[in-house]
């Protein structure tokens, strides 16, 4: 197994006031574009499944996305999608989730998984929770066995570890 690289979480870059006024923003993309980074803080990711990958990898768009495929191809195993809303053109179970303002919808295609297929669910931040427990109740009620969910970065000031729901387990990158 390829070593964990020293320092990946240098290669974030903050970004004051992105979206809104007020957020700091934890940019991925210098990390993104630097091969040897981003090949280290896959191989963070990588590390614990790597004696006993899980069926799949399921990446949430769209960050999950790049994440979560360079992740799958590291283990060896497939990588399903969970999309935003109207984007899958098969028959898909969809979940509806409150949003601080509003609310957002996360959908995957019905056979996407084998029931009861063991699966990583990736993102890249965790900030509130909302996204990534939409994600979890989404597969669990498609019949699949979330072994855990891995964020590359999570937020420690939002707390949402602390409202996480403890039956999966919650992996975190780089804490901050
Ligand atoms: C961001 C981020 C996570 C989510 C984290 O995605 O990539 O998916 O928010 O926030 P939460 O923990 O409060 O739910 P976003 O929907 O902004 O868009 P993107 O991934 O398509 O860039
Ligand atoms: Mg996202």
């Amino acid at each position: 197994t390829a070593p964990v690289q020293a320092d990946w979480p240098a290669l974030l870059r903050d970004v004051a006031d992105f979206p809104r006024p007020g957020i700091l923003f934890k940019d991925i993309t210098p990390l993104l574009a630097d091969a040897h980074g981003f090949a280290a803080a896959i191989a963070t990711l990588a590390a614990p499944w790597r004696a006993a990958p899980p069926h799949a990898v399921v990446g949430i768009e769209s960050r999950g996305f790049i994440l979560g495929a360079a992740l799958a191809q590291a283990l060896g195993v497939g990588f399903v999608p969970v999309r935003k809303p109207g984007k899958l053109p098969g028959p898909t179970l969809a979940l509806d989730y409150a949003l601080e303002y509003g609310s957002d919808r996360l959908e995957m295609h019905v056979d996407a998984l084998p029931a009861g297929a063991p699966v990583l669910l990736v993102d890249d931040v965790l900030a509130t929770g909302g996204t990534l427990q939409a994600a979890v109740a989404l597969l669990q009620q498609q019949g699949a066995h979330v072994v855990a969910a891995s964020v590359l970065i999570e937020l420690s000031a939002l707390s949402a570890r602390q409202r996480w729901d403890a039956q999966v387990p919650l992996l975190a990158g780089l804490v901050i």
